[in-house]
């Protein structure tokens, strides 16, 4: 696995988690693949919880197709 080549920041990243959708990621972020790729280096992302994105981590709006329904509110 490659290791990540940038430098560490001092904002904060937060992750918030959508009301049937999403986990949306603020912050400088960079999103790395299970073999060490960065996918996307960005400061937002919409990472899929309902497993039915067809473009994973990437959220792809299909949680409103499939009807995905969690409060986001933990438990
Ligand atoms: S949360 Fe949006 S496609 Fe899964």
């Amino acid at each position: 696995m490659s290791e990540s080549t940038s430098q560490p920041s001092n904002e904060s990243v937060t992750i918030t988690v959508g009301a049937d959708g999403p986990l949306e990621v603020s912050g400088p972020v960079e999103i790395i693949a299970a073999d060490g790729t960065v996918l996307r280096a960005t400061s937002k992302a919409y990472l899929c919880r309902c497993g039915h994105s067809a473009n994973k981590p990437f959220c792809d709006g299909a949680h409103k197709r499939e009807g995905f329904v969690d409060a986001g509110l933990g438990g």
